[in-house]
């Protein structure tokens, strides 16, 4: 018997995770379907009581409701840290909540571009919620508690950059991780080996306003967003970064995840990753 699965997002007519998931069915012969749904903007309960009641199994959760989807579940860990949710499982009457998107992009940055987060000097911009769903998964992956390099956030907005950093202050199980948040002006004297544009600036071809300065020699340079290039992605080609990415690979990987979730399959992913590159 075929089990249902969906995207419900607020715009949600480009959405790749139909195709990445029909990808991923097909590779591992799971039976599943997989639609996309737009709620209206204040709707996201209604949509997920139809959706149980149809008898889905689950969905992902995209802009702008992972955090309505957040208060909806039962949290798992990571979803606790992120503070926000993007993958629903309906199981024995309950909604379980969970977010990929940190794994995503750990295992896209070590596994797809082949750089080992363990030790290197991060710089996370931004502190919204595309931040703040990445930031633990990112401290994980990086820091030694032996030899702290501390991960920087900046932020535009420089009062939410230091409250990402006491969110991290105040977590039992983070008390040996350490962050710093610096203002955009005072990165001058800084060079980090991974660059991670984390803020919306892209959708309006904008960029935060990081000195030329910033990369380190062989550094990588990432932008969350894909689709296209972005000026952050340009102004890191031109200022020395070593290797340049968009985020397409982090939305594949928090797909492969939430499949995982779903199905206890895990799908290869660099296929799915390399069609969505060609088309
Ligand atoms: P998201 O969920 O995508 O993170 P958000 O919570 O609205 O969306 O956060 C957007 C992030 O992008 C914020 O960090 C924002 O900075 P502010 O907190 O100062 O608003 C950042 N951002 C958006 N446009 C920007 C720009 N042109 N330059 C720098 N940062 C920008």
């Amino acid at each position: 018997m075929t089990d249902h699965y969906a995207v419900i997002g607020n715009p949600i007519a480009h959405s790749k995770s139909p195709q990445i998931h029909k990808m991923f069915a097909q590779q591992t012969g799971q039976d599943i379907s997989y639609d996309k749904f737009e709620a209206p903007l204040g709707g996201f309960k209604e949509k997920i009581d139809e959706l149980r009641k149809k008898g889905y199994r689950g969905c992902n959760v995209t802009v702008p409701f992972k955090q309505d989807a957040w208060r909806l579940a039962a949290p798992t860990p990571r979803a606790l840290d992120a503070e926000a949710v993007n993958t629903l499982e309906f199981i024995n009457g309950e909604i379980i909540g969970d977010n990929t998107d940190g794994v995503g992009l750990v295992r896209d940055i070590e596994q797809n571009l082949g750089i080992a987060l363990k030790d290197k000097r991060i710089l996370l911009i931004g502190a919204g919620g595309a931040a703040q769903g990445v930031l633990h998964p990112l401290l994980e992956a990086s820091q030694n508690p032996l030899v702290v390099k501390p991960l920087v956030i900046s932020n535009r907005s420089p009062e939410k950059a230091a409250s990402l950093k006491k969110n991290i202050e105040h977590h039992e199980r983070f008390s040996l991780f350490s962050v710093e948040a610096v203002e955009f002006g005072d990165l001058n004297d800084e060079q980090f080996d991974v660059v991670i544009n984390a803020t919306s600036a892209g959708l309006k071809e904008e960029m935060p306003d990081i000195p030329e300065s910033i990369f380190a020699s062989g550094a990588l340079a990432y932008d969350m967003m894909y689709g296209r290039e972005t000026p952050f992605m340009k102004f890191a080609r031109e200022h020395g970064a070593a290797k340049v990415s968009d985020g397409l690979g982090m939305l594949v990987e928090q797909a492969a995840e939430s499949f995982y979730i779903w199905r206890g399959v895990r799908p290869a992913t660099t296929p799915a990753i390399a069609t969505l590159r060609q088309s």
